[in-house]
């Protein structure tokens, strides 16, 4: 199992890290000056144009442009990954690094589960049971999908598996807290009894738990492991090992409910499918889904309850920022039996007929009422807020006309109805971090907001400004600011600053009091300019230091070209911060 180490473990070592020994190590360098130099061993040179700072600790190749630190150098001059590469570094330098003692102790729980999977794949596939005859002849599943999947079966003694795992040496805690055994009065008896089970692996190929499907009815249809060190319903899907191998393939990715429906799907040749563990989508998995793919399509069971669980999914994944779309299986329970009845093809064509998520809500609502009658109508724009409060201003119309040309009534009307709903999803979020994190707006962003509030036009002047991003720099100043932003969207240009009040949190709408009468401004347009100057400043300002640290370690005569560009850039910034400072009177 792959090490992991502790924090300060490796604080340590990279305190006494030498970026000339580390580099020496690899290749010869000569002492030039302060610095050393060498041919770049990252691209074919004569003459020598990689340079390491001894100062600085750091690399920088003036052919090539590669740079970086002492452990960058080691990943990319050994081609490993971090962990990797400061283990190397700690074994030339004879350092001992500190294993985390947590997950040392987790190693066990990985073993335990291997050797739990193996030995029901084994008892599926040794003798004639009632688990393959389901599978293959009920499930149609292939036998290479049971093998891939590794799927296995518990059979429905009290006690084989607790047996099996005694003989290898587990202890009772182990197993009981990773689910594969109960115990009651000091009595111990398996858990999984005659269920074909599901390991579920990890993305780096790890059974860290497992789902058991009944096959006689007794309990609950499933069993699945419960939460324990090494398993969490809400950071794992089922089949993402598989499936992220074919994410390079395709530009989305399907998410199922059942265990059953990523293997159906998968045997048909769609392998760009996940499932949950038994639990709704979290925040978690919205993070996790959207690393691997940008376009998520639900696919959920056809009866009411998969027609919510994709409702709160859409929420759930709008919040993570990923696009969502919602595909229905209009013949069949869900979308395993769909694909064995109608084929990957026909699958395929309802995803690319899936509905956008906001497009699937509404028409969830809409399904409550009777959109023939004016009450009906009333009641469904009504309970439309908790949708659109979602959305950006620019959606909010998309949808508003949407549903008023459904409606044949006008959106501004669905939108006023609406926009007087319930709070928007800016002013809960703010709710939402109102404990956390620093709460104060710096200076540059009291005055830039007040001369807004003075003058809603120099809001625009402001987003032409293409370095306006390094001006709001606080977590309170970046709420208000999109309050701000979607207030001047919806109103025409028109600012109100009670509208951003109303929208915040009560407890710090006196922030936009303090701002309006404590910060003073005599002319708008000069402080305007000098807002943006300062920020302008800052950003030359960082600028400036990088160049520096990298000419510093140039050689002018031997690095001629790059060196002269870099000299070049530095006076420009150097004259434009002049310039500045002239004109701010800093
Ligand atoms: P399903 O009942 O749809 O299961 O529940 P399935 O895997 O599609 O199986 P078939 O095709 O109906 O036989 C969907 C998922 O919900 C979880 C499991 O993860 C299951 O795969 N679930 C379901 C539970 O955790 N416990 C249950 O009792 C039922
Ligand atoms: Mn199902």
């Amino acid at each position: 199992m792959r090490a992991s180490y502790s924090h300060q473990s490796i604080e340590n070592l990279k305190a006494e890290i030498d970026i000339v020994e580390v580099i020496s190590n690899a290749i010869q360098l000569k002492k030039t000056g302060a610095n050393y130099k060498a041919c770049c061993p990252f691209h074919g040179e004569k003459t020598p144009s990689f340079v390491v700072s001894p100062d600085k600790q750091i690399f920088k190749c003036f052919g090539c442009g590669v740079s970086g630190d002492a452990i960058e150098f080691v990943k990319k001059y050994y081609n490993l990954d971090f962990i990797e590469a400061i283990e190397k570094i700690a074994k030339d330098k004879g350092f001992t690094l500190e294993k985390t003692a947590y997950d040392d102790s987790k190693d066990v729980y990985y073993k335990a589960n291997k050797d739990a999977a193996r030995y029901f794949v084994r008892s599926l596939l040794s003798r004639h049971n009632e688990a393959m005859h389901y599978l293959t002849d009920v499930r149609k599943m292939d036998i290479d999908i049971i093998t891939k999947f590794g799927i296995g079966y518990a059979d429905e003694k009290w006690d084989s598996l607790y047996n099996h795992m005694a003989a290898l040496g587990y202890d009772e805690k182990t197993l009981s807290e990773l689910g594969l055994i109960s115990v009651n009065k000091g009595r111990k008896y398996d858990r999984f009894r005659n269920r074909v089970i599901f390991p579920i692996i990890s993305t780096n190929g790890r059974v860290i738990g497992f789902g058991g499907r009944t096959l006689d009815n007794q309990g609950a249809k499933y069993i699945n492991s419960p939460e324990n060190p090494i398993f969490h319903k809400s950071n794992n899907l089922f089949s993402l090992n598989f499936a992220r191998e074919y994410l390079r393939n395709s530009d989305f990715l399907i998410v199922v409910e059942g265990y059953m429906d990523a293997i159906g799907l998968y045997q048909c040749g769609i392998k760009n499918v996940v499932a949950t563990l038994g639990t709704a989508l979290t925040e978690n998995h919205g993070k996790i889904l959207k690393r691997y793919s940008k376009k998520i399509v639900l696919s959920y069971d056809s009866d009411d309850a998969g027609r919510n669980a994709a409702y709160k999914g859409v929420d759930v994944l709008r919040d993570a920022g990923v696009s969502v779309s919602v595909l229905h299986v209009d013949d069949g329970k869900d979308p395993d039996e769909y694909v064995k009845t109608h084929g990957k093809e026909e699958f395929l064509n309802l995803v690319s007929n899936a509905v956008s998520g906001t497009d699937y809500q509404l028409r969830h609502i809409a399904r409550d009422y009777d959109l023939t009658t004016g009450d009906g109508k009333i009641g469904y724009v009504k309970s439309l807020s908790a949708i659109f409060e979602k959305l950006s201003p620019v959606e909010r119309e998309v949808y508003a006309q949407k549903v008023g040309r459904s409606l044949d009534l006008d959106y501004k009307n669905i939108l006023f109805q609406i926009g007087n709903q319930g709070k928007t999803e800016a002013s809960k979020r703010i709710e939402k971090t109102v404990e956390t994190g620093d709460r104060n707006l710096s200076t540059t962003e009291k005055v830039l907001f007040k001369i807004f509030f003075m003058d809603g036009s120099y809001f625009v002047k402001f987003k032409e400004h293409e370095f306006s991003d390094g001006v709001i720099t606080t977590e309170m100043g970046r709420e208000i600011f999109s309050l701000i932003e979607n207030e001047i969207s919806a109103s025409d240009g028109f600012l109100d600053e009670n509208r951003i009040k109303d929208a915040m949190n009560p407890e710090e709408g006196y922030k936009i009091d303090e701002i309006i009468s404590g910060v003073p401004i005599v002319d708008v347009e000069s402080s305007f300019v000098d807002c943006m100057s300062s920020a302008r400043l800052a950003e030359l300002g960082a600028k400036e230091r990088r160049i520096l640290d990298i000419i510093a370690l140039a050689d002018e005569e031997e690095e001629g070209q790059e060196a002269e560009r870099l000299q070049i850039k530095l006076m420009k910034i150097q004259k434009e911060i002049k310039k500045l400072r002239g004109g701010v009177d800093l």
